[in-house]
C-alpha cells in the first residue's frame, strides 16, 4: 500500500504532462544557402480539442529570460486576433489557426542561420517550439549516394540527394558519367512534415570502361542558369578480366621453321586476375612467360601441327575473360602422290589422274612427269585422259607448287592399260 502511493502519482503526473503536450510536426533541421529560400512544413495540434491559436511570435535565437520567466530575442514575425506585424517582409506565416503553421521566408539569409522560435499562445494555453535553421554562404554539395557494389552490365541505382526543396526557388541535379551528360535520372522532390529534400535518381548499366571514371551530380540554379555546387565520386565496376592479344607476325600467318610471337595483355581487371593462361584447343600450352600486365607466348621453329587456335584466359574473383587467335602455318606441298582412277583401266576408256599432295596454302600450280618426261601441256591437280592408248601406259608423277615453294615429286604411280 505504501509503495502504491507514490507510483500512481507518477502515471498521474506523466498522464497529465501528456495531454498538455503540444503536438508540432516539422523538420527537425532545414538547410538552405544566401539567395535561396526555405518553406518549413509544419503541423500542429493544441491539446483540448476546442483550443484555437490566439498569439503567434517567431523569435531568432531566442533565450528564456529568468527574471521574466519569458522568452526574448529579435522578432521575425507576430500574429495576434488583431493582425499580423512582418517584422520581416520575407518570413511569411502560411498556416491557420488550429493546425497548420507553415512558413516561408523569402529570401533567406545566412545571418537567419540558427535557431527559430515558434512561441503559440491558446485562451489558457502556450508553447515553444523550436526549429533549426541552417543557411550556408554558398550552396551545399549534394551527396551522392551508391549501392555497396557495382558490376558491370548489371543496372544500378544511383541517388544524388539534397536536403533542400521551396516552391519559388527551382533547382535542378545534373548527372555526369566521365564528363558526359547522363539523361536517364529521375527527380523526385519532398516537402512534408517529415522531410524536406531534392533527389535525383540514375539508372543505368556502368560499362567497364566506367571502372575509375567520374560520376558528378551538380546543383544548378534553374531560373538562374548557373551551377551551384556539386560532388563528384569514382566508380568502382567490378568487371571480368579485358584482354588484348598482339602476335608478331601481324597476321599470325607464319611458315615453317619461323618463329610466333604471342602476346596477352591484361587491359583492365577489377578485381585484380588470379590465374592467366594460354591454351591451344582445350589444352594448357606450357611454359609462357609471366611479366606483370602480359603473358608471352613464343614458339620458335614452327611446324605445321602448330596451327589452330590459341586461347589467352584470366580469372578473377568474379569471372573470366578469353581472347582468340588463330595461327596459320604455311609451308610448301609434301611429297605429291598420284592416284589414278581406274586402276587398271581399259584401252578406250576414261582415266583420271589426280596429284595428291597436302599443302598451306593450297598449291597453285602443278608439274606432271610421264616416265621422268615433262608433260608440258599439263599443269593442274586432276587430268583426264578420256580415251586412253596404249601409249599412255607407263609411270606418272607430278610435283606441286604454292606460294611458299615448290614440294618434291613423291612416288610414282603406274598406269597399267589392259587391251580390250
Ligand atoms: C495576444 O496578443 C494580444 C496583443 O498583444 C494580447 O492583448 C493578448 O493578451 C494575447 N493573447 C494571449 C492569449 O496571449
Ligand atoms: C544565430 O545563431 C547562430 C549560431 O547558433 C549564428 O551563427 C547566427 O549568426 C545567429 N544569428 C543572429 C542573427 O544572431
Ligand atoms: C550546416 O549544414 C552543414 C552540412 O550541410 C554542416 O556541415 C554544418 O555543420 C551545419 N552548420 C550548423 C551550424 O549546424
Ligand atoms: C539530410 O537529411 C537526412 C534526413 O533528414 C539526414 O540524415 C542527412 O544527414 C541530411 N544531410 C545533410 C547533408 O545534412
Ligand atoms: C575527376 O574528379 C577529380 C576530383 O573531383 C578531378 O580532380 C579530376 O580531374 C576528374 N577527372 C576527370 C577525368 O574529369
Ligand atoms: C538563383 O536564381 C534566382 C532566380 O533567378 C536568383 O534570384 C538567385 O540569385 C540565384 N541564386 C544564385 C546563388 O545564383
Ligand atoms: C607456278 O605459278 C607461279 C605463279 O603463277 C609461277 O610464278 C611459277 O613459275 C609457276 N611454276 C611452275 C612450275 O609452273
Ligand atoms: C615404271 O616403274 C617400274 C618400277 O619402278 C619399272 O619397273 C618400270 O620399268 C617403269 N616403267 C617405265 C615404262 O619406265
Amino acid at each position: 500500500m505504501h509503495l502504491l502511493g507514490p507510483s500512481l502519482l507518477l502515471l498521474e503526473y506523466l498522464a497529465f504532462s501528456d495531454s498538455n503536450k503540444w503536438n508540432f510536426k516539422h523538420p527537425d533541421t532545414l538547410y538552405a544557402w544566401e539567395g535561396a529560400c526555405i518553406w518549413i512544413p509544419c503541423s500542429y495540434k493544441i491539446p483540448g480539442s476546442k483550443d484555437l491559436m490566439e498569439n503567434l511570435t517567431v523569435y531568432h535565437n531566442y533565450t528564456y529570460d529568468e527574471n521574466n520567466k519569458d522568452y526574448t530575442g529579435p522578432i521575425f514575425y507576430q500574429k495576434t486576433k488583431t493582425g499580423e506585424s512582418h517584422v520581416q517582409e520575407r518570413i511569411k506565416f502560411l498556416g491557420n489557426r488550429n493546425s497548420d503553421c507553415t512558413l516561408s521566408i523569402h529570401p533567406v539569409q545566412a545571418q537567419d542561420s540558427g535557431q527559430l522560435g515558434l512561441r503559440m499562445t491558446s485562451e489558457d494555453d502556450k508553447w515553444m517550439e523550436k526549429i533549426v535553421l541552417n543557411v550556408s554562404k554558398t550552396a551545399p554539395p549534394p551527396r551522392i549516394q551508391l549501392p555497396p557494389e557495382i558490376q558491370e552490365s548489371e543496372e544500378v541505382s544511383v541517388t544524388c540527394l539534397l536536403n533542400f526543396s521551396c516552391p519559388g526557388y527551382e533547382i535542378k541535379l545534373n548527372w555526369f558519367l566521365d564528363g558526359s551528360p547522363q539523361q536517364t535520372s529521375v527527380t523526385s522532390t519532398s516537402l512534408t512534415t517529415m522531410a524536406v529534400y531534392t533527389q535525383s535518381k540514375l539508372t543505368f548499366k556502368p560499362l567497364w570502361e566506367n571502372h575509375g571514371k567520374n560520376l558528378t551530380c551538380q546543383l544548378w540554379n534553374d531560373t538562374a542558369g548557373g551551377l551551384l555546387s556539386q560532388e563528384t565520386v569514382q566508380l568502382d565496376v567490378k568487371h571480368t578480366p579485358k584482354l588484348t592479344i598482339e602476335v608478331s607476325p601481324e597476321e599470325a600467318i607464319v611458315t615453317t621453321g619461323a618463329s610466333v610471337t604471342m602476346t596477352c595483355k591484361i587491359l583492365s581487371s577489377n578485381p585484380e586476375v588470379t590465374n592467366i593462361r594460354w591454351l591451344k584447343d582445350r589444352t594448357p600450352v606450357r611454359e609462357p612467360r609471366r611479366e606483370q600486365k602480359t603473358l608471352t607466348l613464343t614458339l620458335s621453329q614452327v611446324t605445321k601441327e602448330m596451327s589452330g587456335n590459341y586461347y589467352c584466359e584470366a580469372h578473377n574473383d568474379i569471372g573470366s575473360g578469353k581472347k582468340q587467335v588463330t595461327l596459320q602455318v604455311h609451308y610448301a606441298p609434301e611429297p605429291s602422290e598420284v592416284q589414278i582412277s581406274p586402276s587398271p583401266a581399259k584401252e578406250g576408256g576414261t582415266v583420271v589422274l589426280t596429284c595428291v599432295s597436302p599443302a598451306n596454302p593450297p598449291p597453285t600450280n602443278y608439274t606432271w612427269f610421264h616416265n621422268t618426261i615433262k608433260m608440258t601441256s599439263k599443269t593442274s591437280k586432276v587430268f583426264h585422259i578420256p580415251k586412253v592408248l596404249l601409249s599412255h601406259a607407263g609411270n606418272y608423277s607430278c610435283l606441286a607448287e604454292n606460294s611458299v615453294g615448290p614440294g618434291l615429286a613423291g612416288k610414282k604411280a603406274e598406269l597399267d592399260v589392259q587391251c580390250e
